[in-house]
Order: C-alpha cells, then structure tokens, then sequence
C-alpha cells in the first residue's frame, strides 16, 4: 500500500518527484525513495519516515536524475528500513522499480529465483518483479515486462527504469491504479493525478495488464500479447486544491473546524424545500431507477462504514426499506447472496479503498449489481468505476482520521432517505420539517466548536486514562463506534464503542474507576433507557462524560462531566455529537503529545486487501 510516482522530461527529475510524493504520503508515509538513471547507472536515494526526510538527503547530496522513479511506503512485507523501502532492484543494478500492492504468489516466485542463483536484500514482495524482469531481459525492457507480468498474481502497480533506456519508464497496473499524466514535452506516472495535476490535467488511466512506455514526448500502451492498445486522453476537472494549515497547528483541526462549510457544501443545492425533499442532479430526474428497489447493501471501511451504520437506521426508519451494511473485506469472503431490486451504495472518502473497490468488482462481475457510491475524490478508482457518485464536496481532507468527510457522509446519506421516504410514504410537510432541521446543522456546529475550550479542559483531565467506553443507543450506537475509533486512531487509547443496552451482558465486567464512559445521550428517544444505563455504570464508579443536548439535563446529577450541545432530531443527532468526540479526541491527543495528522502505523488510503 503505497504511493507511486514518475517524471520524464526536461524539469528536474528529482524535485518533482519529491513535491508528487509529498502529495502521494495520505497512501503511507513509513519510508520514501527515488531512483533513476544518470550517466547510464541507477543510482538511488532511500530514506525511513516521512517524504521530508527523503528530501533532506536528496538535497545534501545533491542527487541528480535524468529520469525518476519514486515511492512513499507503507510496509506489507517487512518492517520500514532503508533496505524494504523502494525502489528495489535486480542483483546487477540495471532496473530499479517501485510496486504498489501485494504479489500474492511472492513466496513461489522467491524460490523460483533463488534456484537461478539469486540473492534477495530485502524482505518485500517487491523485490521478485525486478530480478525477475532481470532474467526476462533480453535488450527489450517492454518484452521482459510483458513476460513476467503474467507470472504475477495479486493486486499491483508497478513502474520501473533500466539504466540502458534512460528515456523513458515502464508501467503496468492490475487492479490497482496507475494514471500518467501528459504534458508537453514530459510525462507523468502516478497513483493519484493529483500527484502531477498542478502540471497536467491531461491524463491517461491504466487498465488492467496493460503495460504503457512513457516517454517525455510519446506514450505507448499495449495490451500483454504486446498489441498497440489506444488510449483516450481524459482531462481532470479542477478540485480544490486548499493543502495548507493555515491558521491550525493540524489539518486535524483545521478540518474539524471547517465543518460548519462543509456540511453546507454536502446540502446545497441538493434539496428542494418547497417539495420537502432532496434533490441529485442526474438521479433526480431518473427517479424510476429508485423506484423499484426492495433492499439496500451498503459496502464500506472503517469511518465510511459507520456512516454507512447511521444511514441503515436512517433509511429503515425514513423510508422503511430494509439495508444490510457490511465491512467491504468481509463481504468480499461471505459467498454474498444479492437479492433482485438491491441498490447497492459504496462509501468512501478517498475512493482508492481497496477492499472496497474489490468487493464493488466482485459484485458487478457476478451479480451484475450497479453500484452507487459517495466519495469525496473526483477521478477516483470508485468514482470510475460506479454508475452513479455523488460526491461529498468536502474539500482535501488531509487529516489520515476522517472528520469532516464522515459529517458529510451523514448530511448526504440523510438527505438520500429522505428522498426515499418521500417517494414512498413520508408526506410534503414531514419532508420540509426534516429539511428545516438539516439546514440548522451548521449553526449547530458552529456553537460546539465555539465550546472547544471547555471540551480541551474535559480532555486534559482524562488524558491519562488508557481505556474507554462510548456507549449509545440507537443513532448513538454507530456514533459510539466512530467516537472510539477517532480516541485510537490518533491518541493510541483502547477505546471500545458500544451499545449501551448490551453492557450488562459482559463488557460492564470492564467498568471500574480507570476506565471512563463517555455517554452519547443525544438520542432523545431512547434517552430514558440510556439514563438508565449510565446509573448502572455509575454503580460500579465508572467516570462518565456525558454529551447531552440541551433539555437533556437531568443526567447531570449522575455524570462527573457534560458537554451540552444543540438540539437536533434523532437522525441528525449524529453529526451534533460527532463535532464533540473529534475534538475530545483530538486534544486527548494533543495533551498526550502524540503524532496527530499522521499517526503510527496507519495510512489516510488503504490501498491494499
Ligand atoms: O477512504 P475511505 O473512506 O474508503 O477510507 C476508509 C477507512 O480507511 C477510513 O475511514 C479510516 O478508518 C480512517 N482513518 C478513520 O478515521
């Protein structure tokens, strides 16, 4: 799982290189490299942690390419060392290549070339693509690609040079992305286009197997029986292209305080108030494709898949069709039974989720399902390959733990219920109550972040803690989930979301003084039940946060601490408290000093199954 990038032309190489993989670091940033050829040898430059460690020792040395190659690592096989970071080469020196994905079938082909003499120097599955391009070698580098691609199972993109053809770089992609950018008199090869975009918006997508020569001023694609493929040249809309910090010590901040925009971003234009529903341009006007749906999949990872959680009670208490969310790596396994008249809905930020990505193939292959997706990427893998996107409009979002895309995720998924619940039994005034409640969301959101400073205060006092719970009911469940993921991901505490009706059937064995509770009560409906829960923890002198909306405060007696927000409708009420447990997060990280917008061991993309 990793980012990839390549340049030809008559730029420097080796800067460009470096500002594409700063770009490239959301997809793993353990350790970066760059190679390429300079009078007729490979010479290389690799480096452990971050992009700007690689480009420290790029400019002490002063390295000069005439053609590049470069990756930022994310470590499948092998721990992060300079020896496992790419690029990685044949035994003579000749080819240098970098890999994104995994050789399923690395272990066969090891021993395959051990047997012809070969020593290994990493321990990567990415080393074999190159020795055995090496022994495919016979003058013709595009042949010996063409040879060894088929001996190679798995997801992967790779690109490579060879130090007699330093014009040009070889790439192919199976199942994974591989996009090259064409400019004028130079080229550009990638994982992502917004890598290359601020030098070419011009772009040509990989399929699978298909091996393309980049040279600065020609681009060849061929297919593996080595015919001439032709290859459209797509041109990347403008996104936004906002990357800095600004005012914020952290993108993490910076885009939890960017909500109050971005939910407004994800709602606008997309309703119609005065027939209380929503509206989605291009689906809107084809209402009859939603017409005859029965059920709902939904298919996602990690924060998306939660979202996908809030959307399941959201759709089966709006519109009352049944929806099934599933973890996209398991489903992928499960044999899936996919009845007719399913609409099948993918949720992902970036879009490059592999699982994801793989479960949505699958589907399509042998279901026939067509699949929509929300994603916040245009050009993504997703977004190319679903029939319907509609995207989050979030902006970059920088930060490897979702924020901002999550709250989007929620505003839109409610706004495809109500759709549904409209076209179904929910009457016009219901629709404009519910749309009168949306458009209140980011005042809402406004106010909380105007609380920060009491949230910072809550905490510093329990910073020190090492586990905690986030119980919920309903709407607050799937809440819970993302509440505790947020508290790992970047402040390394076991956090456990859960339903707090079911604490009693094991998990309250775990409650004692050191390990506190932060009570998600916005959902007024089970209130009643959730105060109750909370009495039970108290019993047993669990310290309890709890986030309350305004008329909740009756619970105030029981708790140790309250973070009071707005009142919102139960569907809603999602969104509201999730403002709440990101900052939580965010400064319980902050007091404990860790690494915020790039946390240990984690990539923004998961690019790998
Ligand atoms: O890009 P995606 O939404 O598909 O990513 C899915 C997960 O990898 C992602 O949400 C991950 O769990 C985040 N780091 C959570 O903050």
């Amino acid at each position: 799982m990793c980012g990839i990038f390549g340049y030809v032309g008559m730029k420097d190489p080796v800067a460009i290189a470096i500002e594409g993989l700063k770009k490239l670091e959301y997809r793993g940033y353990d350790s970066a490299g760059i190679a390429g050829v300079k009078d007729g040898k490979i010479i290389d430059c690799k480096e452990v942690g971050k992009v700007s460690i690689l480009e420290s020792e790029v400019n002490n040395i002063k390295l000069q390419l005439d053609v590049s190659i470069a990756h930022t690592r994310w470590a499948t096989h092998g721990e992060p060392s300079r020896i496992n970071a790419h690029p990685h080469f044949d035994t003579s020196h000749s080819i240098a290549l970098v890999h994104n994905g995994i050789i399923e079938n690395h272990g066969e082909l090891k021993k395959y070339i051990i047997n012809q003499g070969i020593t290994f120097t990493s321990e990567t599955d990415t080393e074999v693509i190159a020795h055995l391009i090496s022994i495919n070698y016979e003058g013709d580098i595009v042949k010996a690609v063409q040879k060894t691609v088929p001996m190679l199972q798995g997801a992967y993109a790779i690109a490579l040079v060879h130090k007699d053809h330093p014009d040009l770089i070889v790439a192919v992609a199976h199942e994974s992305p591989m996009v090259i950018g064409v400019g004028v008199d130079e080229a550009f090869i990638s994982s992502d286009s917004q890598a290359f975009a601020p030098h070419t918006r011009e772009v040509v997508f990989l399929s699978n197997s298909e091996i393309a020569v980049v040279r600065a001023n020609k681009l060849e694609v061929f297919n593996l029986e080595m015919k001439p493929v032709e290859k459209a040249l797509e041109k990347l809309l403008h996104g936004s292209n906002d990357s800095s910090k600004g005012e914020f010590e952290h993108f993490t901040l910076k885009e939890i305080f960017e909500q109050p925009q971005s939910i407004k971003n994800a709602y606008a234009t997309r309703f119609m108030q005065e027939y209380g529903t929503a509206y989605f341009e291009g689906l809107s006007d084809n209402l009859q494709e939603l017409h005859p749906i029965e059920r709902i999949l939904i298919l996602a990872c990690g924060t998306s898949w939660h979202a996908g959680c809030v959307a399941a009670y959201m759709i089966e208490n709006m519109a009352r069709i049944p929806v099934q969310v599933e973890i996209s790596s398991e489903y992928r396994y499960k044999n899936p039974i996919v009845e007719k008249n399913t609409l099948v809905i993918a949720i992902s930020q970036s879009g490059e989720t592999a699982d994801t990505i793989a479960a949505v193939r699958e589907l399509k292959a042998a279901k026939g399902a067509k699949i929509f997706s929300l994603c916040n990427v245009q050009g993504s893998t997703l977004v190319r390959e679903s029939d319907y996107t509609i995207f989050l409009h979030a902006g970059p979002e920088i930060g490897v733990c979702s924020t901002k895309a999550f709250t989007s995720q929620i505003v839109i998924l409610s706004l495809f219920s109500l759709q549904l619940a409209r076209m179904r039994h929910m009457n016009r005034e219901q629709g404009k109550d519910f749309l009168e409640e949306l458009q209140k969301l980011p005042d809402h959101v406004k106010k909380i972040l105007g609380n920060a400073e009491h949230i910072q205060k809550i905490a510093k006092k329990y910073a020190k803690y090492e586990n905690f719970f986030f119980l919920g009911r309903q709407y607050m469940y799937p809440t819970s989930l993302e509440g505790a993921l947020k508290l790992k991901e970047i402040s390394y505490i076991n956090a456990v979301g859960y339903p707090a009706g079911e604490m009693k059937h094991g998990p309250i064995a775990l409650i004692s003084s050191d390990c506190p509770t932060v009570a998600l009560c916005a959902n007024e409906r089970t209130f009643k039940k959730m105060k109750s829960n909370l009495l039970e923890v108290k019993a047993r002198k669990g310290p309890i946060i709890a986030i309350i909306e305004e008329g909740q405060e009756e619970v105030t007696e029981i708790v140790d601490d309250v973070i009071i927000i707005p009142r919102t409708i139960d569907p809603l009420s999602t969104v509201t408290t999730t403002i709440v447990t990101q900052l939580l997060a965010y400064y319980v990280a902050l007091e404990r000093g860790e690494e915020i917008d790039q946390p240990r061991n984690l990539a923004k993309s998961v690019t790998v199954e």
